[in-house]
């Protein structure tokens, strides 16, 4: 890889940065690591748009790593409601504590990997960014990046050739280069080449297909799975429970129900919700019940709904039984309802 491919990019990112609340200007001394770290793991599975409004949100709820430890899981958990991937949300506690516990965080690579929920990726992300190290985090927007530029199709050769363009001493700006490159202009589909400051050096470029590359991986559909969720309504409030620490939404508020185990819907229910996890999908299926709660759980008060730190499945859920309630016409079938309610 020439030099030049590097400093080109650097040049370019000194010009168009994306400004992000955890970002220092390009140039400039690293930003604090926590900020860092904290955005890393949100940004896991969940776009920069997302996570933007709920990573100022939580840094000015909890601004220092010693206030995040200091909270209460519900309170962190309640906060992280619908981001979704709630096992983060876990090893994020479990990691705020254990930093807390040794001062702060560790400065290279192998110490971050170390950490609860740091992984390969994000613990060369914060050596990089935070800590200056001449690491090279490799996300599938870098590997795309890369694949295109010496028009590769094998992982270990791009994650080779990725690691070899990496610039003493500018690793932090350089990744978040690449990361706006893949962001913004080398996209998976319809990348916009024109505008790439790395057209003239870009060997898929010059082959007349970028899109070819990486090769493309077929997805296997999802399966789907079918659950209940049982609605209790009492005067103005709806009963609630608190999943079990581990597995799917672990740790967080829902409505009470049986696992999601069923292969078909059962005969009547109120309303269904259609949610999307990583290895299958959900219908929901909201069943009315007129008996106590036979779980242990809270009433929530619906004026309060907001504060019960539901995810988004739940939010779903509760929208489309109180639709369902009121008698509106079930004007959103439940692939509708897909990405239909809003985040807080
Ligand atoms: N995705 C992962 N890390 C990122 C960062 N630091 N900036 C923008 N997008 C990212």
């Amino acid at each position: 890889m020439p030099a030049s491919v590097a400093s080109i990019l650097l040049d370019h990112y000194r010009r168009t940065a994306r400004r992000l609340p955890w970002r220092s200007p390009p140039g400039e001394p690293p930003p604090d690591p926590y900020r860092v770290w904290l955005s890393e793991i949100m940004l896991q599975q969940t776009t920069v748009a997302a996570v933007t409004p709920r990573f100022e949100r939580f840094v000015e709820r909890w601004p220092t790593v010693d206030a995040l430890a200091a909270a209460s899981d519900d309170d962190i958990l309640g906060e992280w409601a619908g981001l979704g991937y709630y096992a983060r949300a876990r090893n994020l506690i479990a990691c705020a504590r254990l930093v807390a516990a040794r001062g702060g965080f560790p400065d290279d690579e192998a110490g971050l990997r170390a950490l609860p929920g740091v992984g390969p990726y994000t613990a060369a992300a914060i050596a990089g960014i935070a800590f200056g190290r001449d690491s090279a985090p490799i996300d599938t927007n870098v590997e795309r990046v890369v694949a295109r530029l010496h028009a590769l199709t094998e992982k270990p050769e791009v994650r080779a050739a990725a690691q070899a363009m990496v610039p003493r001493g500018a690793a932090g700006d350089f990744a978040q280069a690449m990361m706006d490159l893949g962001a913004t202009i080398c996209r998976p589909r319809d990348p916009l080449c024109a505008a790439c400051p790395l057209e003239a050096h870009c060997a898929a470029r010059a082959l007349g297909r970028p899109e070819d590359f990486p090769a493309r991986k077929l997805r296997a559909e999802r399966p789907r799975r079918h659950g209940i969720a049982y609605w209790h309504r009492r005067d103005g409030a709806i009963f609630l429970v608190r999943r079990p620490g581990r597995g799917l939404l672990g740790g967080m508020a829902a409505l009470p129900g049986p696992d999601w185990e069923l292969a078909a819907p059962p005969p009547a229910s109120l309303a269904s919700v259609r949610h999307v996890f990583t290895h299958f999908a959900l219908d929901l299926h909201l069943v009315a019940s007129d008996s106590a709660p036979s779980a242990e759980g809270w009433w929530q008060p619906l004026d309060g709904i907001a504060a019960a730190g539901l995810p988004t499945l739940y939010r779903k859920a509760v929208a489309a039984a109180l639709r369902a309630e009121s008698g509106a016409a079930p004007d959103n079938p439940p692939a509708m309802l897909e990405s239909g309610l809003s985040a807080p």
